[in-house]
């Protein structure tokens, strides 16, 4: 199937009351796995790089982003490809002729002002070459690099009347906010700031993204869905999958070798991670 891209996605479950769900490519078998799982659930998915992952890759977005295209291609599932939390401007500048239809640009480690700037630069740089933009207001802790964030605590999460004046000025696609959840959680155990996804999808005229569902439980995502959020991106999930299966593996084979003993229940325990995320996207 050709690829598809993020805004139609997100424009088709908008318009829907659903969601679609992203998750985060590290290596080609995240890519074969995010696939199977989209199949395996009759759903569309999105496959996003974020610039670490490019940072694991060497610095160099083309050999895993050809990777992720030709999966995706494959497929019979409808699969688009996103660049996720770009920070760098030439990452950024990268983008269209890597075959992306959308990125997200993080600006939201500078102050709201930097933010406003830099990121309606991102826009008007996207929208001349018909890319979807993405972008985020308030703090989801947990980045990589970054001290953990109390998501709990004043000020970290996105004020409404202060994301619709961003959203005014940059003319973001979509925007990510800070309602409770943070990257990199291994426990599903966040607790989702409902109250506030509904006064946020009623200030704001643009998609919501969550991010940092990895750590968010199966009903407080299906309750999130149903309060507007539109876009909801997973990572650490699929790792801590992966990983448990191969480690798993490894134990009970301690004297094995070929990675593709292990690599195959690793792939496969992701296949049914990102199986279990769709099934929950409304
Ligand atoms: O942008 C990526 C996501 O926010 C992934 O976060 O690894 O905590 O699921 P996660
Ligand atoms: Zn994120």
């Amino acid at each position: 199937m050709p690829l598809v891209s993020t805004g139609e996605l997100v424009s088709a479950a908008q318009a829907d009351g659903r969601s679609v769900a992203a998750f985060n490519v590290i290596t080609l078998e995240h890519a074969e796995a995010i696939a199977a799982g989209a199949e395996r659930a009759g759903a569309p998915a999105i496959l996003q790089i974020s610039e670490n992952a490019v940072k694991f890759h060497g610095g160099r977005l083309s050999a895993i982003a050809a990777a992720a295209a030709a999966v995706a291609r494959a497929s019979h599932a409808p699969l688009a490809l996103h660049l996720d939390h770009v920070e760098s401007v030439e990452l950024l500048h990268q983008a269209h002729d890597e075959g992306f239809g959308s990125v997200m640009f993080d600006a939201s480690k500078l102050t709201y002002e930097e933010n406003v700037r830099a990121t309606a630069d991102a826009v008007a740089w996207g929208h001349e070459r018909g890319i979807w933009i993405e972008a985020e207001l308030g703090k989801v802790g947990g980045k990589e690099g970054e001290a953990p964030l109390d998501a709990h605590a004043p000020g970290v999460r996105t004020d409404p009347a202060e994301a619709a004046a961003y959203v005014a000025a940059t003319g973001v696609d979509a925007l990510a906010v800070a309602v409770g959840s943070s990257h990199a959680m291994t426990e599903r155990t966040a607790a989702l700031d409902h109250a506030l996804i509904g006064r946020l999808r009623d200030a704001v005229p643009v998609p919501l993204v969550l991010h940092g569902s990895s750590g968010v439980p199966d009903e407080e995502i299906r309750q999130a869905v149903a309060s507007g959020m539109r876009k909801i991106n997973v990572g650490t999930a699929l790792n801590t999958a992966f990983t448990g299966a191969v480690r798993a593996y490894l134990a009970d084979n301690p004297t094995g070798v070929d990675p593709r003993k292990y690599i195959v229940p690793g792939r496969e325990a992701m296949a049914t991670t990102v199986a279990g995320f769709l099934s929950l996207m409304g």
